[in-house]
């Protein structure tokens, strides 16, 4: 049984509600929230009576919105719209809109006077989530106008709002930010959304850890040498130029999902598998990150930035030629760090982490590399460099693999690497579903392990923080260029301690080396 199969025995626990989504008309809405909520809708995991409230800016009656909803659901639904036009239309029917302008405070008195009326047609009691799937700066101020009209209050029914990332700009911005949300709303009402945690193979990073003995006697400083964390993506920034250059790799990737992966990866079991506990386990480890500091970070972080390159005769723009990027811009679109735990388990053991546009593959993978074997009695014997490694793949191909040296049948002792893998598409009968799906469904529930709380953005924000000043105050430290499809700039390797050691390249097919 799936994770969301198994939420549907809990269905009678998700109470009637709204969802209302500001920044309906966007992309995020078009392409992830509506098709997860119509995933969910045909999973039968939604309540009986439930209504999703498009608010946009765009002037639209409920026909137009529906028909573009529709539209939406044609091309980005999973499964179903084509194959269950019925059951389309059946969900178009929990679909409404209003008109919001997220700056035009009355206009959130309109949004009251909707929701109420539609609440007593429907019968539905007022359990609303509020989803900001709006531009950052915007998040302050639809929660202040929720705020103004009351819609934040739970005497009849609870509230709760998602944020997506990015949560803040630096450390302040983050600390002021949730400032201004807590005026209206408790941090048990805020939900974090980090799209990775809601990735089933890294929940299953959990799974492996801490319901197999034979990982937990070797999941330390004793056995581990080092552990690389790769988020590699093939395409660059295309349409998303704009964003990006007020990001870059670091606040897009690194201060949240990379992170929060070393955090899932590094945690301390915990003493229970609830929402607290886990959370509490997980911003341990990003409270123990190692501060780089400003002098050490040329020797810690190494940036990198595309530059244009013909890939298999088709011209890849170089980052500053990409649409709404500064020409001379120094956004970094490769990031390759080395970062400390400074705890007891993890003492001294490197983190190697890197993610990077127009890289040759795109993969996610955690991978746990072991010490050696105390004494190399097959050394000379050795085909290829011995190496044992536990490989954890978000994905494509997502699984988990252990390579180790195994004996080459025949005459003698010639070692050879193998690896035995487990591949999660072998788990035929399971469809692994998205993100945004199980991730709603959570928040329907109330159950927020799976989001990022207050002080984990936090401790994370702290770690990032003197990085991006460094590269601000300093124009001394490097941008390295890249060629696209490549791994990233060369500087990278000489994070390893060992000159003999680089990053692992992964393939698209899980496979080992
Ligand atoms: C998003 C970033 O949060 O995550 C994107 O803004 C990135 O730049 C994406 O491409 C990667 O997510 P995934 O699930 O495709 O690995």
């Amino acid at each position: 049984m799936g994770e969301l199969e198994k939420k549907a025995t809990q269905k009678s626990s998700i109470e009637n509600q709204i969802l209302v989504i500001f920044g309906s008309n966007g992309d995020l809405a078009k392409r992830k929230l509506l098709p997860a909520i119509f995933q969910l809708y045909l999973d039968n995991l939604l309540p009986e009576q439930f209504a999703v409230i498009g608010a946009g800016s765009q002037e639209k009656t409920e026909e137009t919105n529906r028909v573009d909803v529709r539209n939406s659901m044609m091309e980005f639904a999973r499964i179903g719209s084509t194959e269950n036009p019925d059951k389309l239309n059946l969900f178009l029917e929990h679909v409404y809109y209003q008109k919001v302008n997220n700056q035009i405070e009355e206009d959130f008195g309109l949004l009251k006077n909707y929701i109420d009326n539609l609440s007593e047609k429907l019968i539905i009691k007022q359990n609303i989530i509020y989803y900001f799937s709006i531009p950052p700066f915007l998040y302050e101020v639809v929660a202040a106008h929720l705020v103004k009209f009351g819609l934040n209050t739970e005497e009849n029914g609870w509230k709760r709002i998602i944020v997506e990332k990015p949560f803040g700009y630096s450390l302040d911005t983050a600390v002021d930010l949730d400032k201004k949300l807590r005026a209206g709303f408790n941090e048990d009402q805020i939900y974090r959304i980090d799209h990775y945690l809601g990735k089933e193979t890294v929940q299953n990073i959990m799974v492996t850890r801490f319901s197999n003995g034979f990982f937990e006697p070797i999941w330390n400083r004793k056995y581990v040498d080092r552990v690389e964390i790769t988020a590699s993506e093939k395409i660059g920034v295309g349409a998303r130029g704009g964003y990006y250059d007020t990001s870059g790799a670091i606040r897009d990737m690194i201060q949240n999902h990379l992170l929060q992966v070393l955090a899932v990866v590094a945690m301390e079991p915990p003493s229970i598998f609830d929402s607290e506990s886990i959370r509490n386990e997980s911003v341990k480890v990003l409270q123990s990150l190692r501060p780089i500091k400003p002098t050490e970070i040329a020797e810690n972080v190494v940036r990198g930035q595309y530059i244009e390159t013909m890939v298999d005769d088709v011209i890849q723009k170089g980052y500053r030629q990409e649409k709404d990027v500064k020409p001379n811009s120094k956004t970094e679109t490769f990031v390759a760090l080395r970062v400390f735990v400074d705890n007891w388990r993890w003492s001294e053991i490197p983190f190697y982490i890197r993610t990077g546009k127009c890289l040759p593959e795109r993969v996610t993978e955690v991978v746990i590399h072991l010490k050696p074997a105390p004494h190399q009695l097959f050394k000379q014997r050795c085909v290829a460099q011995s190496t044992n490694m536990i490989i954890l793949r978000i994905s494509p191909d997502a699984g988990v693999a252990v390579d180790f040296g195994m004996k080459i049948p025949g005459a003698g002792y010639k070692v050879q690497n193998v690896n035995m893998a487990f591949h999660y598409s072998d788990l035929a009968s399971n469809k692994i579903s998205e993100a945004y799906e199980r991730l709603l469904l959570d928040c329907m529930i109330g159950d927020s392990t799976l989001y990022a709380r207050a002080d984990a953005v936090k401790a994370s924000w702290k770690f990032v923080d003197p990085i991006l000043q460094a590269w601000k105050n300093n124009s001394e430290i490097p941008l390295y260029f890249y060629e696209a499809n490549t791994w990233g700039p060369k500087e990278a390797n000489a994070l390893f301690n060992n000159k003999e050691l680089k990053w692992r390249a992964p393939f698209k097919k899980f496979k080992t080396e």
